[in-house]
C-alpha cells in the first residue's frame, strides 16, 4: 500500500517515519530544499533520526517529493499542513486548501483522505472535502477521515506509537480503513462518533492547556504582589493528590499549537453565537505576560532599560527544540529594544532567527531567560550578567517570577 503525506514537517515527516515501516510513504512537500534535504538523508525535526530516515531510503519505503504528480497513485493520503492564524488572528485555512488542491488535480481514483492538522469542528466535513470536490475533474467518491496529531515534539516518552489516537470517519467505511491503517504503528485507537468530536476534542485539549497556563501566569503575578514564592506555593498546592494538576508560569506561550488553536475554537464559537470568553482572555494574559516581565526587569533596574545591554536567554518556544514558532521570545525583545535597550539573544539551538545570530552567553548588563535548553548551564546563565531574570524557574540564585 502506497501512502502520500502531505506536508513534512513536525507531524508529517514524523508521521512518515512511523508509517514507513510498514508502508510505502511518500513524503510531499512543497518546499523543494526540505525535499532535497531529506531524500539526502538528513532530517530537519528534532525526533525523526536521521539514520532511521535513511534506512527507510535504502529499503525503499521512504522518498520525499515536491512535485504534487507523484501523489497520483496514493491509496491513502494524510494531509499534515500549517493551520496558523492570519494577521488579525483569524483560522488560515490557506494552506489545508492548497493540500485539497493537490489532491483533487492529482488523483484520479478513489482514495482515503485524512487529516491530521489541527482546525476547527466541521473542517473535513464543511471544508477539506468539498475543497477537494471543487478542485478535481472528474466525479470521485474518496473515503474522508480526521484523526488529529498529538505528537509532542522533542518529546522522548510519548510518541506516534504509545500516544492514544482519535479518529473519526465520514462513513463507517472510512471509519474502518483508518483504523485499520492507525493500527499497523499505534497501539491505542479511540474512535469517536463524529469527524465533528474528534476536531473538538483537539482544540478543547490545547486550550485547557492555554487557560491553565495563563491562569498560573496571572498567579504568578499576584504571589510577586504578595511578596510570596509563586514556586513554592504551587508546590504546595501539589501535595493534593487529586483534583489539582501543576501548571508553570513563564514568559507566555509559543509554539503552533497553544497560542494558535484555542483561536480556531473561539472563532467557531462566536460562529456559533456560543462565548469562549475564558479562551480569548487567557490569549490576552499569555501575550501580556512578555510585558509583565520586562516591567519587572525594568523596576528592577532603576527604572531604566535605555542603553542598557540586555541577553535574552533562549529564544524557542520551549527547550531543547529549535522551533521559533509565536516564541514569546519575539515580545520581550520588543518590550526591551521599545524601552532603548540593546538587545542580543543566545540559542545555539535556533542559531539563527529573524536575520540575527546567536550571541556568546556572556557579557551584558542583563540577561532575561526566556527558555532554558538543557545544554545551558545555570552557572553559565548566572555569569553572563551582573543581573539575571529567569522566567523558567529553572536558574537557582536568579530573580525570577
Ligand atoms: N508541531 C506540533 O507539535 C503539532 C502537534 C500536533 C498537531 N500539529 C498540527 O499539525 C499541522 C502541521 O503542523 P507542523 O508543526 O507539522 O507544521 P510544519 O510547519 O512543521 O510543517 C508543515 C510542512 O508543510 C509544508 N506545506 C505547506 N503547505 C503545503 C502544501 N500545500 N503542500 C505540501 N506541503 C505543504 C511546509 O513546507 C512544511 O514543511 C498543523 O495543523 C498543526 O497545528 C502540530
Amino acid at each position: 500500500m502506497k501512502v502520500a503525506i502531505i506536508g513534512q514537517g513536525y507531524v508529517g515527516l514524523t508521521i512518515s517515519v512511523f508509517a514507513g515501516e510498514f508502508f510505502e510513504v511518500i513524503g510531499f512537500d512543497s518546499n523543494q530544499k526540505i525535499v532535497d534535504q531529506l531524500n539526502n538523508g538528513i532530517s530537519h525535526i528534532e525526533g525523526v533520526d536521521s539514520l532511521i530516515l535513511r534506512n527507510r531510503i535504502k529499503a525503499g519505503q521512504y522518498k520525499a517529493t515536491a512535485l504534487a504528480s507523484d501523489l497520483s497513485d496514493a491509496d491513502v493520503v494524510v494531509i499534515a499542513v500549517p493551520t496558523p492564524l492570519t494577521k488579525d488572528r483569524q483560522p488560515d485555512l490557506a494552506f489545508l486548501d492548497a493540500a485539497c488542491k493537490s489532491v483533487g488535480e492529482n488523483i484520479k481514483n478513489p482514495v482515503l483522505v485524512i487529516n491530521e492538522s489541527t482546525s476547527f469542528p466541521g473542517t473535513l466535513r464543511d471544508f477539506i472535502k468539498p475543497s477537494i470536490e471543487k478542485y478535481s475533474t472528474s466525479k470521485i467518491e474518496h473515503l474522508y477521515a480526521i484523526s488529529p496529531e498529538r505528537v509532542d515534539p522533542g518529546r522522548g516518552d510519548y510518541n506516534q506509537k504509545n500516544t492514544p489516537r482519535l479518529y473519526a470517519g465520514l462513513t463507517p467505511e472510512a471509519s474502518t480503513k483508518t483504523r485499520e491503517f492507525y493500527s499497523k504503528f499505534c497501539d491505542e485507537l479511540v474512535e469517536v462518533s463524529s469527524p465533528e468530536v474528534a476536531e473538538a476534542a483537539k482544540l478543547f485539549e490545547n486550550t485547557f492547556r492555554q487557560v491553565n497556563i495563563a491562569l498560573v501566569n496571572e498567579f504568578a503575578q499576584i504571589a510577586h504582589s504578595l511578596g510570596i514564592s509563586v514556586y513554592e506555593t504551587l508546590d504546595a498546592a501539589n501535595t493534593k493528590p487529586y483534583g489539582f494538576m501543576k501548571f508553570t508560569p513563564s514568559a507566555g506561550v509559543g509554539g503552533h499549537c497553544i497560542p494558535v488553536d484555542p483561536t480556531y475554537l473561539a472563532a467557531v464559537a462566536e460562529e456559533h453565537g456560543a462565548p469562549a470568553t475564558f479562551i480569548r482572555r487567557a490569549n490576552e494574559v499569555n501575550l501580556e505576560m512578555s510585558k509583565y516581565v520586562v516591567d519587572r526587569v525594568q523596576a528592577d533596574n532603576g527604572g531604566s532599560l535605555a542603553g542598557k545591554t540586555a541577553l535574552v536567554v533562549g529564544v524557542a518556544y520551549k527547550p531543547n527544540v529549535a522551533d521559533v514558532r509565536e516564541t514569546a521570545a519575539e515580545l520581550v525583545i520588543e518590550h526591551l529594544r521599545n524601552r532603548g535597550a540593546v538587545v542580543s539573544w543566545h540559542d545555539d539551538i535556533v542559531g539563527s532567527w529573524n536575520g540575527e545570530t546567536s550571541s556568546p552567553l556572556s557579557g551584558a548588563d542583563i540577561a532575561l531567560v526566556v527558555t532554558k535548553h538543557d545544554d545551558v548551564k545555570e552557572r553559565d546563565i548566572l555569569a553572563s550578567a551582573p543581573y539575571v531574570f529567569d522566567t523558567t524557574g529553572k536558574v537557582s540564585g536568579a530573580k525570577g517570577l
